[in-house]
């Protein structure tokens, strides 16, 4: 273990939660009936957005619109590996006019946004992890993303099978520690039970030193987390995982999302990150 481990600054694009609700259920989390707490939730994003500032990240805004509940989870709209962008088309017809705000905003940002054909869901499913992309499939993003991702990218795409409905998306059930940018593998955090067998083994053989994180870690969202590879912003629920990401060096820097709890969301649900 590094003696100190080193942060690097991270560009962060996020969008206010001003139109957050609940309206439809697309995932075993979102309840219709129940209500949520709008200033809260705008409240715990901005703590959030402050978070990532005081430790020196930039954080750029999308501006939201009303109608689109879930545009809060900007991760769901691209991945940008090297300054390419991937641009989304969610498996949802509710969510579906989310992708055009997100282009727009890239494009104006100065980037040229590739059009997927398949359904793909952005970093929701796409963790780039250094060398490599792992991709999550299962319940949202198909092969056929991964596929096309590869092809765009040029980053060799690692495919991952989820099993379970609650982690139906490979940013609940895993995350990057830290992206090996200093020419190792890297490591990551994850839920072993939230994918298939085969898929466990080949974490395995790319992780073995990775954090194991326990069901209640993942449920509290503990692994919807961000590290810029010294601090780790963190659901204050995933106690366990925090303990562990402490023994191996990592500052855990606990946010409280709640509120988006109730959507299927977390920390690094909201946050979208270009990587140039
Ligand atoms: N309600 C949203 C959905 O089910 C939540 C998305 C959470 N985002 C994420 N990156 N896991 O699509």
């Amino acid at each position: 273990m590094p003696e100190s481990r080193v942060p690097r600054r991270r560009r962060f694009v996020v969008c206010e939660p001003r139109h957050f609700a609940v309206q439809y259920a697309i995932n075993p989390w979102m309840r219709p009936d129940r209500p949520v707490d709008v200033p809260l939730a705008q409240a715990q994003w901005q703590a959030l957005v402050d978070a990532y500032r005081a430790h020196g990240h930039t954080v750029e805004t999308v501006e939201p619109v009303p109608g689109l509940p879930d545009m809060v989870f900007a991760a769901n709209a691209a991945v940008v590996v090297g300054g390419r962008v991937f641009g989304s088309f969610f498996r949802a017809p509710e969510r579906r006019p989310e992708s055009l705000p997100y282009d727009t905003w890239f494009k104006s940002a100065g980037f040229d946004v590739y059009r997927p054909e398949s359904v793909c869901e952005g970093e929701g499913d796409f963790v780039p992890a250094g060398r490599w992309m792992l991709a999550g499939t299962g319940f949202r993003t198909t092969p056929e993303a991964h596929r096309e991702a590869q092809e765009y990218l040029g980053v060799p795409v690692i495919g991952l099978t989820l099993v379970d409905p609650y982690f139906y998306h490979l940013d609940t059930a895993l995350f990057v520690l830290d992206d090996g940018t200093d020419g190792t593998d890297g490591n990551v955090a994850y839920y072993p039970e939230a994918f298939s067998p085969g898929s466990r083994e080949v974490l395995a053989r790319l992780y073995p030193d990775a954090v194991i994180a326990t069901r209640e870690d993942a449920m509290a969202f503990g692994l919807n987390s961000v590290s810029d590879g010294r601090h780790v912003f963190i659901s204050p629920g995933a106690t366990a995982l925090a303990g562990r990401l402490a023994d191996h060096g990592y500052l855990p820097v606990p946010v409280d999302l709640s509120e988006f709890h109730k959507a299927g969301g977390g920390i690094k649900c909201c946050t979208q990150e270009i990587r140039s």
